[in-house]
């Protein structure tokens, strides 16, 4: 192994996120244009790429690679790079490889996941309603998703649900997708959401549902107990005493853990971005296609990346109301 990647801050950077594909089955209105034009494929990183690029920042100290999209599971072949990256956890370089996916394709992967090394995967779910679930993705059906969360327990794999929460739509459903994640034994984040994806949508701000009025929503029905552990991730938990169910919050704008981050974030173009909220980036692609048979030009760069990680992000509702808002989509980050 190199030297670790060690940013400006002092913070080790031990996990990327990384998005395989900006493409997705699904439209979720706070993600996605109902018309999104997707990038040519070949702007892509190849998955013989991808496994150079993932390769490389393993090599580098990185120990969890979680990956996402656009949905992951589109790509075509993708268990292919699954596949390559479980030899990082055979070598016990990686400690995790996982996935954060919208459930749709999971039937038929979950076995194959879970060969691969895979034991943990995070689902998008935000409600338990047929006609709503498929408003929100825009045309989802949520059998398709429940049968893969079904089949991703029964292969052995560790599910966590995570909502977006929406005011006005899951708010009164609270209670039953709290139960629901309580009988299945898998953990439940609500993820506050967050001002990305297409500019002017005004709908969004009307819909911003705190994640204290999420927590307030909780102590009308249970006894909420704030628990001090952090995942190395940017949620916060609480347990539900009557259940003993733990919840977790993301909460990017009203709650600032920056100062722990030890991700960075590579997208299915191969640019990495230093802080889901700054615009800053380096390229990777180039480095990594102009040297085929040397990754000494990609270390350079990620080095040099990592020099720029900024001490925190500066969402913030207000500065988008006078045009701050962030113009990236989250399906190409990766969330
Ligand atoms: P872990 O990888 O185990 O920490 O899980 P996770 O909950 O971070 O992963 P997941 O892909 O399920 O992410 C859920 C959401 O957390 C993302 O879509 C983002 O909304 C948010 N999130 C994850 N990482 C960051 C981050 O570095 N900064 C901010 N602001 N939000 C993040
Ligand atoms: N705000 C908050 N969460 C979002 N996600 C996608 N777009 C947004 C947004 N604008 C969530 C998805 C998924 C995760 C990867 O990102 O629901 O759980
Ligand atoms: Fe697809 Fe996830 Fe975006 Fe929904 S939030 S459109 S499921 S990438």
């Amino acid at each position: 192994m190199t030297a670790p990647l060690i940013d400006p801050f002092a913070r080790a950077i031990s996990y990327l996120r990384v998005s395989v594909t900006d493409r997705c089955d699904f439209r979720c209105v706070y993600c996605m244009s109902e018309n999104m034009t997707f990038l040519p494929k070949k702007e892509l990183l190849t998955l013989e790429e991808l496994d150079r690029m993932c390769s490389t920042f393993v090599r580098m100290g990185v120990q969890k690679l979680r990956i996402t999209g656009g949905e992951p599971l589109v790509r075509r072949d993708i268990m292919t790079f699954f596949n390559a990256m479980t030899r990082h956890l055979d070598s016990g370089a990686l400690k995790e490889l996982t996935l954060t996916t919208n459930g749709s394709q999971l039937e038929r992967f979950a076995d194959q996941l879970y060969a691969a090394g895979v034991r943990r995967v995070n689902v998008s779910l935000d409600t338990l309603d047929e006609k709503k679930f498929a408003d929100i993705t825009r045309w989802g059906r949520l059998p398709q998703v429940l049968r893969g969360i079904d089949a991703a327990q029964r292969a052995g794999l560790r599910v966590k649900i995570n909502a977006v929460a929406l005011k006005g739509f899951n708010e009164p459903e609270l209670p039953e997708i709290t139960r629901w994640c309580a009988e299945r034994d898998m953990d439940l984040t609500w993820i506050e959401v967050m001002p990305m994806g297409d500019i002017g949508n005004e709908d969004r701000l009307d819909q911003y549902w705190s994640l204290r009025d999420v927590r307030a929503e909780y102590e009308k029905h249970y006894t909420v107990t704030d628990l001090a552990e952090r995942s190395g991730g940017p949620a916060r938990y609480v347990r539900l005493e009557e259940t003993g169910q733990k919840i977790g919050f993301i909460t990017p704008l009203s709650h600032n853990f920056c100062e722990s981050c030890n991700r960075v974030r590579l997208t299915c173009t191969g640019e990495l971005y230093m802080c889901l909220g700054q615009e800053d980036m380096a390229d990777l692609r180039a480095p990594l296609r102009e040297h085929a048979d040397t990754e000494e030009p990609l270390e350079a760069a990620i080095r040099a990346a990592i020099e720029r990680k900024p001490k925190g992000h500066d969402f913030d509702y207000s500065r988008q109301r006078v045009g701050g808002q962030m113009s990236r989509h989250m399906s190409h980050t990766g969330g």
